[in-house]
């Protein structure tokens, strides 16, 4: 049955149907569709709009036709156009004819832009619980690796001797920022359209600073017209996941990097690998290849969203019925992902000792020979100069700068005296780095 057949005498065709239908993808939010009608009947009783006892009827009705969705009793199927047609034709087969009162005063259009922002307030508040535990998870790798030493690198090329302490601390920093972001884009979106009808609000005296406290909004939104063709708040919750997604490629794009054969700095758990059809000694890390593989979904979502809205006249059109399928994929791809990404850190082997003895050689402490000479009075040009002899003596040796002699240093500079070696030890290298924000300054 459809909302709309009074004007109609023809048959829709069967592929405008399938073309035209939501119910396939509106359905995953039949509880904030539900949630919001609750809130709208109530308000119409006490607003005298419909008898206080149909609303009553409507709420109850509502209230049940949800457990029994949850339940699994009710199964949302058929060819109802979209969720808003299923659920209210559900309610009148049930309860009858204060079924019918429901819609009053409220369009489809403010209905569904209530339910994909309630729905979108649901996910946030998610992904910032799934957020915060990926942070302890850090926070656990971080405390217990102030004094694993790695190398750092720049163009991936070995650079200085950090710590894992370090290097998960700017992964932290990251995720950090995405909660904050999340909570600045919930902040803006906080606003309740119910109310807006159509587009032009309602003859009704709707009181929609009711709904919208009801519905845990901090205000309702203040243009109907605005209401109804807004998705500023899904766009930047899109962008949002993006940036979280882009985070978890990089890492696990490290974490594959790290778990290479040549690298060994960590070994992913079974859990997260698979192995090969044809290559016996195969452990893959696909869980980290399929995160930052997805990434370009998650970026497709916000690009896709940005492109339809990009030349829609006001107020409600049809086009922003495709704000939806993307935007579901993108979020359960983050959602995922994230959670995909703690467990595979809970369980993943840090080799403390293949990355300190891959940060002693690569010269990664050479300039900490150069600052060795800055402090004996050598200019840093002249400092770098001598060190980069330093460096072509070791390669003609094949040793580190730690193994060269004091007479080997001495034949380059004889300023160098024989604390060279403690100046220049992993540790003294991370530990006096001790600038605001350095490995050495990590509380
Ligand atoms: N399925 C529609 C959407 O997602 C619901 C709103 C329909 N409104 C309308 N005037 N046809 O946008």
């Amino acid at each position: 049955m459809k909302l709309w057949g009074g004007r109609f005498t023809g048959e829709t065709d069967q592929l405008v149907e399938a073309f035209n239908e939501s119910l396939s993808f509106d359905r995953r939010f039949y509880k904030q569709d539900i949630t919001g009608s609750i809130a709208h009947a109530r308000m119409l009783g006490r607003q005298g709009i419909i008898p206080e006892d149909d609303a009553r009827k409507i709420v109850a009705g509502l209230e049940e036709i949800l457990k029994d969705i949850e339940d699994g009793k009710l199964k949302i199927e058929g060819d109802a156009e979209d969720i808003h047609s299923f659920i209210e034709a559900e309610l009148t087969q049930r309860i009858g004819e204060p079924g019918k009162r429901l819609h009053t005063g409220r369009s489809r259009n403010d209905q569904v832009a209530l339910d994909m922002k309630l729905y979108t307030r649901d996910e946030l508040d998610d992904m910032i619980g799934h957020l915060e535990t990926l942070l302890q998870e850090l926070d656990a790798i971080i405390s217990d690796n102030k004094k694993t030493y790695m190398p750092g690198f720049t163009h991936l090329q070995k650079a200085q001797p950090t710590t894992l302490a370090h290097h998960m601390g700017a992964y932290r920093e990251m995720f950090r920022r995405d909660v904050s972001r999340l909570k600045d884009t919930r902040a803006r979106l906080n606003e309740c359209p119910l109310g807006a009808g159509a587009f032009a609000g309602t003859t009704y005296p709707l009181d929609r600073e009711f709904t919208a406290r009801e519905l845990g909004f901090d205000r309702p939104t203040a243009n109907s017209m605005d209401s109804v063709s807004d998705r500023d708040y899904l766009l930047e919750y899109l962008f949002d996941l993006a940036t979280i997604q882009m985070h978890l490629s990089r890492l696990s794009e490290e974490i594959i990097i790290w778990n290479t054969n040549e690298y060994r700095f960590v070994t992913i758990s079974d859990a997260y690998s698979t192995g090969s059809s044809i290559m016996p000694q195969k452990k893959n890390p696909d869980i980290a290849e399929l995160i930052r593989g997805k990434t370009g979904r998650v970026y497709g979502a916000l690009q896709s969203l940005l492109v339809t809205m990009k030349g829609l006249p006001l107020a409600y059109n049809k086009d922003m019925q495709e704000d939806k399928e993307m935007a579901f994929d993108a979020m359960d791809t983050v959602r995922h992902s994230v959670i995909l990404m703690t467990g595979m850190l809970k369980s993943m082997q840090w080799n403390k000792e293949r990355m300190e003895a891959s940060a002693k050689n690569g010269f990664t402490n050479a300039t900490d020979v150069a600052d060795y000479l800055v402090r004996k009075g050598v200019p840093f040009r002249t400092a770098h100069g001598l060190v980069g002899e330093l460096v072509l003596l070791c390669e003609k040796k094949n040793c580190a700068l730690d193994d060269l002699s004091i007479e080997e240093f001495r034949s380059v500079c004889d300023k160098i005296d024989g604390d060279i070696y403690d100046a220049i030890s992993l540790e003294t290298c991370v530990n006096n780095r001790k600038t605001l924000g350095a490995p050495g300054a990590m509380e």
